[in-house]
């Protein structure tokens, strides 16, 4: 059971996001610009709403860091909302008369069971909190956890492989760059145009598109996670990190879906023997790095499905919570398509998960004792009789 883990709290329209790291080692330099970077990557992605024009997301340090480096403590993040101005009345802490309650349920948000499972007559409580804006905080805990992995060589990227049906190429290495400047998040430019063009048509029509992103890790060792119970297997871990992302609907590692459909002969990665002691090469990859529940030294590739968001410009029939009867949804300013800032987020609960599991197995209380550790596993299987 490792000790990392991390809260947040802070609603959509509230003054401001916290996060609350724990468990982190101490001695990881660690600074504002590391965070900013991931939290601007969020923002972007065609098709996001006007909101995003109003934040410009940087996540301040109040704890857990002195001189540049973690100390061990607690880490403390701040992500103030510039929205908040607009919603003093709405999100006061203290009571305000005259405020008009969110009553049309939003058919695909948290809005009806919420309302009930709270005992509410105002759907405002529910989706501020249901709202996908508490990600930019777990984005934030995730650049934390990709500093540190860094250290250790490991690499973690996103890109948008669907929107709406329109599929990317694909292709035998993924250009990182390639995808970091497209708009879309997409390396093919073709997909990338034909996908930019179908949200421009939701656009029109009021609609919006969901559609999927795959998370890579790379530099990943041997043996994290582990086959001995359910919650340690790292391929249940990641499907449970992944799937608590707003509007995710589906998850696959590696070939997924498609095993279920052909032979064992071709389903397999075959083990071919390596440079020395304990390694090994593989000539594929459709396992996407884990077998038995434990990293098996390959990339990790980790695909999620992205449902169309449920807030619509054209809003679906649905019933107001007040009288009873049939209304069409509540509108609230919306994105159109999120796959892209999806991906981002992914890469933040993939970045969680291994270190969660980096740490289960290296320990260590500062960086360099898991240093020590690791380095020593790594020299244990060069030179393993
Ligand atoms: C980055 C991101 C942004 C989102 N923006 C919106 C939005 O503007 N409007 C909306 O209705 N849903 C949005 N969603 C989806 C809702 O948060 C989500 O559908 C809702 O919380 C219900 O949860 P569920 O879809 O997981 O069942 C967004 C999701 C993500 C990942």
């Amino acid at each position: 059971m490792t000790t990392l883990r991390f809260l947040t709290a802070g609603e959509s329209h509230g003054k401001a996001l916290t996060v609350i790291i724990e468990g982190m080692v101490a001695g990881l330099p660690l600074s504002e610009d590391d965070i900013a970077r991931d939290l601007q990557r969020r923002q972007g992605g065609y098709g996001r709403g006007g909101r995003m024009k109003i934040e410009q997301d940087r996540a301040e340090i109040l704890s857990g860091v002195r001189h540049g480096f973690t100390i061990g403590s607690p880490i403390a993040l701040l992500i103030a909302n510039r929205d908040w101005q607009n919603w003093q009345q709405e999100m006061s802490v203290l009571p305000v008369d005259n405020i008009e309650p969110v009553t049309k349920l939003r058919p695909g948000h948290a809005d009806l069971a919420g309302v009930i499972k709270y005992g509410l007559n105002d759907v405002r409580p529910i989706l501020e909190r249901a709202s996908a804006r508490e990600t930019a905080a777990r984005v934030a805990f995730g650049a934390v956890s990709r500093r540190f992995l860094a250290e250790f060589g490991l690499a973690i990227h996103s890109h948008t492989v669907a929107i709406g049906g329109r599929q990317a190429k694909r292709g035998e290495a993924i250009d990182w760059d390639k995808v970091e400047a497209s708009p879309i998040r997409c390396a093919d430019a073709e997909a990338e145009r034909a996908m930019m063009e179908a949200i421009d048509q939701a656009k029109e029509s009021g609609d919006s598109l969901g559609g999927i992103f795959e998370v890579i890790a790379t530099g990943v060792p041997v043996g994290l996670g582990s086959h001995v119970h359910w919650d340690r297997r790292l391929n249940g871990c990641i499907a449970q990190a992944m799937m608590s992302i707003n509007a995710v609907k589906g998850v696959e590692i590696g070939a997924g879906f498609t095993l279920a459909g052909i032979r064992g002969s071709q389903a397999h990665d075959l083990i071919e023997p390596g440079k020395s002691g304990r390694q090994f090469r593989r000539g594929s990859n459709r396992a996407g790095g884990i077998e038995g529940g434990m990293s098996n030294g390959q990339p990790i590739v980790v695909r999620a499905a992205v449902k169309p968001i449920p807030t619509l410009a054209k809003p679906l029939p649905s019933v107001d919570l007040r009288t009873g009867q049939e209304a069409p949804a509540h509108i609230e300013r919306s994105d159109i398509c999120v796959v892209p800032a999806a991906g981002v987020i992914g890469e933040a609960m993939l970045a969680l998960v291994l270190s969660q599991a980096f740490l289960e197995k290296f320990g260590g209380d500062n960086l360099e004792e898991t240093r020590r550790n690791y380095k020593a596993f790594l020299e244990s299987l060069r030179h393993h009789e």
